[in-house]
This record gives C-alpha cells, sequence and structure tokens, in this order.
C-alpha cells in the first residue's frame, strides 16, 4: 500500500460510519465541528489546499445546518396550513398504522422507477402469508411518452400478472403506491403535480391517477377496484410500523427522496372529508421539492446548478438534487469536472459515465483505505488520462463531501419532524438503495441526527418493500376503517 493510501487510510480510520472511537482520551470535539467532513490527507499540501478551497462550498457547517432546518420548519409550517411553499405538506388521509388485525389478499402496484413491479399479497392476522411478484421494464419511450401509453401499458401488466396466476375473472383490492407528488383527494385517489427522477409523460398532470388506472383495467375487464392510492414514503413508514410500532417517520433516501411522518390531525389544513374522529394522520412531506422557491440558495454550489440545468426536470426538486441517487453520481462527475478545469485533477470525466453506484464505490474503498477499484472506474470514465493513487484518493474525497453534505441535509429534516413530533421515542423507518448501498449514509445519519436533536430518542430501522408489503397493508387498514364506518 503506498504511502498516499496508508495517510489517506488513516485520515476516514477515525471515523467510520460517522463515529469517532469510544476509546482514548480524544478531545471534546465542539458541536460545530462535528459536521466536518474528513479532510484530504495528500502528500503534496498545496494542492491539497487548493482542491479543499475549490471544494469548500460543499461543506455546510452546523450553523448553516440549524439554519436549514430553521427553513425547513417555516416552510413546513406554512405547507400545512396551505400557505405558499415549496413543501406539499400532503394530507394521505392514512389515519392509523397497522394492528396486527390486517387480512385478505390484495394486489399492489409500485410505479416510481424504471421497473414497475405487480405483486399478489396475502394477509392472515397481519402477517405475509403469500406473495407473488413479477417486475415489468419501463423503457425510455414509455416514460417520456404519453400519460394515456404509460397507464395502457400499466394495465397490460396488470392482466398479463393475473392471467398467468389463473385469476382473471377474480375480484381484488387494489393498492397502487405512485411514488411522485401527489395531490390527494381521498385515500384512493389524487392528482400527479408533476413527474420527477426519470419520468416526464405528457397529459397528466392535475389528472386523477388512480381513477385514469381503474379505467385502463375496466376497459380490460378487469375487477379490480383501487382502494388506496399512496406514496412510497407512506408505504415504507407502514411497513415499519408493521414491525415496530415506534415507527413515526418514513423516509427514502434512493433514486428520489422524501419522507412522511404522523401529524396531529387538527395541524392539518386540507381535508376533503369529515375527520373528526381522525387523531392522526400521516402527511407526505415531499421534501425533494424542499428550495423550489428559492429558500435554500444561499448553500446551492455551482456544482447543483450544473447538476439541475442538465436534469431531466431543471429547475424543480432542489432538494432532491442535493440527496438523491439520480444525481449524486452527476454531483461527483461535476466537482470533478470542475477540479480538472483548474488543473487540479488529470481530466473531466466524460459526460453521465459516474453513476451513484460509482460514488458508493469510492466511499467503500476510503474506508477501506484502498484505491484500485477507485482507480479502475476512473481510467474508464476519463479514458486515456494518466491517473495515479493519488488522483482516486482525490475522486474518494469529492465523493466523501458529497455524500456528508446527503446525509448532513436528510438528517437536518428528520431531526425537525423528531423535534416537532415530541413523542418519548421515534423509530424512523428507512428504505432505498442510497440508504441500502452506500457504505456510510446510515452511521452518519445516526451521528448528524443526534447531533441535530440531542434531546430526542429515535433509531433508524432499515424497512423492506413498503411499496408492496406496505401498500398491501394500507390497503388491509383502508378495508378495516370502512368496515368500521359502515358498522
Ligand atoms: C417523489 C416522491 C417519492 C420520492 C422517493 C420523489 O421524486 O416526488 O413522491 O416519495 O421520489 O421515491
Amino acid at each position: 500500500m503506498s504511502a498516499a493510501v496508508e495517510s489517506a487510510r488513516a485520515a476516514v480510520n477515525g471515523r467510520v460510519n460517522g463515529h469517532r472511537p469510544a476509546s482514548g482520551a480524544a478531545p471534546a470535539v465542539p458541536w460545530e465541528d462535528q459536521f466536518l467532513p474528513t479532510p484530504l490527507r495528500l502528500d503534496d499540501k498545496i494542492r491539497t489546499q487548493k482542491i479543499e478551497s475549490r471544494l469548500q462550498a460543499l461543506v455546510l457547517c452546523g450553523g448553516v445546518l440549524r439554519r436549514v432546518g430553521d427553513v425547513f420548519e417555516a416552510e413546513l409550517e406554512r405547507g400545512l396550513r396551505e400557505q405558499p411553499s415549496s413543501l406539499q405538506m400532503e394530507n394521505t388521509y392514512v389515519p392509523e398504522l397497522p394492528d396486527g388485525t390486517e387480512e385478505g389478499v390484495f394486489l399492489a402496484l409500485d410505479l416510481g422507477g424504471t421497473n414497475f413491479r405487480v405483486l399478489l399479497l396475502e394477509l392472515r392476522a397481519g402477517q405475509l402469508v403469500r406473495q407473488h411478484v413479477k417486475q415489468y421494464h419501463i423503457n425510455n419511450a414509455l416514460r417520456l411518452g404519453t400519460g394515456d401509453e404509460l397507464f395502457n401499458f400499466l394495465a397490460d401488466c396488470v392482466q398479463d400478472f393475473v392471467h398467468e396466476l389463473g385469476m382473471e375473472d377474480q375480484e381484488f383490492s387494489l393498492g397502487f403506491t405512485f411514488s411522485f407528488p401527489m395531490k390527494q383527494h381521498s385515500i384512493s385517489s389524487g392528482e400527479l403535480i408533476t413527474w420527477t427522477k426519470s419520468f416526464k409523460c405528457s397529459g397528466l398532470e392535475g389528472v386523477d391517477v388512480a381513477a385514469l388506472l381503474e379505467r385502463c383495467l375496466r376497459a380490460r375487464r378487469l375487477r379490480i377496484t383501487v382502494r388506496v392510492l399512496l406514496n412510497d414514503t407512506t408505504g415504507t413508514l407502514v411497513a415499519g410500523a408493521h414491525i415496530d410500532p415506534n415507527v413515526g417517520i418514513g423516509v427514502i433516501l434512493g433514486t428520489g427522496s422524501n419522507g412522511c411522518y404522523m401529524e396531529r390531525a387538527s395541524r392539518v389544513q386540507h381535508w376533503e372529508a369529515a375527520h373528526e374522529r381522525v387523531q392522526d394522520v400521516c402527511v407526505d412531506v415531499e421534501w425533494g421539492a424542499f428550495g423550489d422557491n428559492g429558500c435554500l440558495d444561499f448553500f446551492r454550489t455551482e456544482f447543483d446548478k450544473e447538476v439541475d440545468a442538465n436534469s431531466l426536470l431543471a429547475t424543480s426538486f432542489t432538494f432532491e438534487k442535493y440527496i438523491g441517487g439520480k444525481y449524486l453520481g452527476s454531483l461527483l462527475s461535476a466537482a470533478l469536472g470542475a477540479l480538472a478545469r483548474d488543473q487540479l485533477f488529470p481530466a473531466e470525466p466524460e459526460p453521465d459515465q459516474l453513476q451513484t453506484a460509482h460514488l458508493s464505490l469510492f466511499e467503500e474503498e476510503n474506508c477501506a483505505g484502498e484505491v484500485a477499484q477507485t482507480l479502475r472506474v476512473l481510467r474508464e470514465v476519463c479514458p486515456g488520462a494518466a491517473l495515479t493513487a493519488h488522483d482516486a484518493l482525490v475522486a474518494q474525497h469529492v465523493a466523501h463531501l458529497i455524500s456528508n453534505r446527503a446525509a448532513q441535509l436528510v438528517s437536518v429534516c428528520i431531526a425537525t419532524l423528531l423535534r416537532r413530533m415530541r413523542r418519548p421515542h421515534v423509530a424512523v423507518a428507512v428504505d432505498g438503495s442510497v440508504y441500502k448501498h452506500h457504505p456510510r449514509i446510515a452511521g452518519l445519519m445516526d451521528k448528524y441526527i443526534t447531533l441535530l436533536a440531542p434531546d430526542h430518542s429515535f433509531s433508524l430501522l432499515g424497512a423492506e418493500d413498503g411499496s408492496g408489503k406496505g401498500s398491501a397493508l394500507t390497503a388491509a387498514i383502508a378495508a378495516r376503517i370502512a368496515a368500521r364506518d359502515a358498522a
């Protein structure tokens, strides 16, 4: 191992997963400084300094994060009151969580990424006893075509799925996980506000997607009723609460990012149904759009502007572009490109080549004090450039700064929700590819939430398949409530 790699290893190993070692007489670190990322250590001190100063804007200190938290809270309050805000604060009409009595056979649809999933799930006394899943790829043409084509395709997939199971004539209740911002009118209806991530179909904004889906299913003579229309964060919260009743917040940290939480019903302005008996209701924050009104411009960097300008949906979903897996690789590329233009890195990466999986890989190698895989990737994305182990350390450092900032920003949102909920303990159900596959994110979040909400007890709970199981559980909850209301 080279001296450069050795010294880099020493630099990161002090804080694997964001935690300082418990042993040893480390001096108390001031609160502010605990947010600082691990410094870059190269033999060439001048280059190190120049790189650190070129990337300084990606480093958020505790004071800036506090300010982000204050803005988040103010936007959240305005959103709940239906005043202008970049936070949608959508009433999901999900008023209760699983209690172990959920029963029945349900279909669940999961639309949000490039794969569309259709599931059949059977619940007995709250437990999942049977599950069939089939995945269908949604190609670019469908994701960027017309809304009608997309929904007819979805209905074709459902038909194919029930046909394969020999259940075409059966009646089903369906939970539709639609992971995009919606204006919900009830637990089973809602209009698309805007597309995000890699979707941009025409003619669907303002359309009730549950009603459209049902029409397409009926046209195929399928006897399927959409009982619940939900977001993936709601599904995650419900699936998490099924494991741990302390779950009160659901978070997705994947291609996109978002959170939801149980809010007091009386604090929610938007209701299109009687709610006298509702105590708490799940609110979908839609924090991906946080900052779309300019309220976060105080820490926006040139790299963020570049990523936004090159994105499919420019000038929207500002916050998601700081933390979502769809964008972290592009941020890495933008920052390395800037270093290259200043002769601090051998070459600009070829456009669209660095992905979030590479960022995770760089971080993983950084933790292990290795550079071999980082160098291999850099040689692929910067063909012909003369790259050294030091350059690999620089790329790992950029990956670390971007990851650290993402972890801090998502932690600010969670810490604010914890303070607002004021419960003795809140478990936060988290799902998504970045959370699952990034080697440091979970540890960093744990550390930063603790720093930002020191008096609030919480735990992070990895939740699986909120969009499938959570969707079926929510459909069962809706059936339970409907039966109770009818009695
Ligand atoms: C969508 C959210 C969703 C999140 C995670 C965002 O782009 O707007 O509704 O929850 O992605 O999938």
